[in-house]
């Protein structure tokens, strides 16, 4: 295969959920329209700056930083048939916090195919991807800069999703891409100074969609689940995953402090999830995973995610005495997008934060979910008609003493306005609504991730 061919249709990105309806079939809701082109997954046309924004509430005094997501944004006229909402060009939009001051709002596209996450590391901030696509540095008014990155010492592709261990200072990714025609998948750690550090070969084949990965005190997890590459969809120009009877999804332990790349694996129920919330070693020893479950997905449907099934808040507990993984579904909530405490991967975490995609046959991310592990229990706001929210990223306040004290932060779109706002909450008190929302010049369209690049 060319690997050129292969990165034009490429850029694979999970955002905010809808749920149609599972057992629904979108073509038989929405005609021959594709979804993921109308409304707020539609592209803005417009490049924007924007200064001193309107604040609604007060926006705490701590916060200075710059607020970033990542997320498609087609240019042209996409193939309506084809068009997969995982391969729009990417654009970022950003907002600029000075000690609680609104300062600005920019929106810029990125100048490659990076369209799913934008994160900070070592002084740089990137916007990356998965299979193929080099990440892409940005500086700090949104543009994207001509350099190598993490100072030209990548050698691998890159993922979309990586993990910061706040302990060690080190990103943990599993990457791949088809460098050579065939499929290659890499563990790839990238130092606290911004370099990489290792790249490890993994002894895996089978062409599977690499969303994210996990990490635990010991392990890193390699998620070989349901979707594989499907060449009968890129010969036809369509979005080249697919959902896959034949392979056995699975969840693959790799230890991240040997230098052997042997993979213990745990076989699990047919399945797919993009996202994790977190990993880790419970007292027992054994490795828990927490992640939003699809029971099937790029099967029917081969525009976007959402229409097949919801995906749910689902644990597995991988027993490593016996070898046996069991699952257990955690809440009935359709959801996506989880966050937490970004200092938290690896170890227990009690919160996590999730954009409910709802229970009706139409899409609708109108509310914010807060989980606590712990009790078991869902916190819900509605966001209100009209209104639909995105990820929302957990910034820890600067004197924290809970692991939920401080902000959630996400975009907004208000279809009466046909904008976006930037919304604000107190994550330890999200049923009373956002302390603060900044009013922006455009709408945001429905994407993907995010990051809190704190100033
Ligand atoms: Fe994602």
């Amino acid at each position: 295969m060319d690997r050129r061919d292969y990165l034009k249709i490429t850029g694979l990105g999970l955002g905010s959920a809808a749920v149609l309806g599972w057992g629904f079939n979108r073509l038989n809701l929405f005609g021959k329209e594709n979804y993921y082109l109308q409304g707020n997954y539609a592209p803005v046309k417009e490049i924007i700056t924007e200064d001193n924004l309107e604040v609604i509430g007060s926006i705490p005094k701590e916060l200075s930083g710059l607020y970033l997501r990542n997320g498609p944004n087609p240019i042209g006229s996409p193939n309506v048939k084809k068009y997969h909402w995982f391969t729009g060009e990417g654009m970022l939009h950003g907002v600029r916090i000075d000690e609680g001051k609104a300062i600005w709002y920019r929106n810029n596209l990125v100048g490659s195919g990076n369209n799913t996450h934008v994160i900070s590391h070592a002084g740089k901030i990137y916007a990356i991807a998965e299979a193929g696509d080099k990440p892409v540095e940005i500086d700090q008014q949104l543009n994207s800069l001509d350099t190598d990155p993490f100072h030209g010492t990548l050698e691998t592709g890159f993922t979309a999703h990586t993990k910061f261990d706040s302990q060690s200072k080190e990103l943990h990714g599993i990457t791949y891409a088809f460098p050579r025609g065939s499929y290659e998948a890499h563990y790839v750690v990238i130092g606290k100074d911004g370099r990489v550090k290792r790249t490890d070969l993994l002894p895996l084949s089978s062409g599977t969609m690499l969303h994210e990965c996990a990490i635990t005190e010991n392990y890193v997890l390699v998620l070989d689940l349901s979707i594989t590459f499907a060449l009968s969809k890129l010969a036809k120009g369509y979005f080249p995953f697919s959902w896959n009877d034949d392979h056995q999804a699975r969840i693959g332990l790799l230890n991240r402090k040997s230098d052997n790349v042997e993979i213990k694996w745990f076989n699990i129920d047919p399945c797919y999830f993009f996202h994790t919330v977190n990993a880790y070693e419970d007292q027992q020893g054994n490795v828990v995973v927490d992640a939003m479950r699809y029971q099937r997905l790029f099967d029917e449907d081969w525009n976007g995610p959402f229409t097949e099934f919801p995906s749910l808040l689902t644990r597995w507990t991988l027993n490593l005495a016996n070898g046996n993984a069991s699952e257990q579904q955690l809440d009935d909530l359709p959801a996506e997008f989880p966050r937490m405490h970004p200092h938290l991967n690896g170890k227990f975490n009690r919160f996590g934060y999730l954009l409910g995609t709802g229970l009706g046959v139409k899409p609708d991310f109108g509310r914010i979910i807060k989980y606590d592990f712990v009790n078991k229990s869902n916190e819900v706001y509605e966001l209100g008609e009209g209104k639909e929210g995105a990820e929302s990223v957990f910034i820890p306040s600067e004197n924290q003493k809970n692991e939920d004290d401080g902000y959630l932060m996400t975009y907004v779109y208000d279809k009466a306005s046909d904008k976006s706002n930037l919304v604000i909450f107190h994550a330890q008190n999200i049923k009373s609504g956002p302390i603060a929302q900044i009013k922006l010049p455009q709408r945001v369209p429905f994407g993907f991730h995010g990051s809190w690049v704190p100033a």
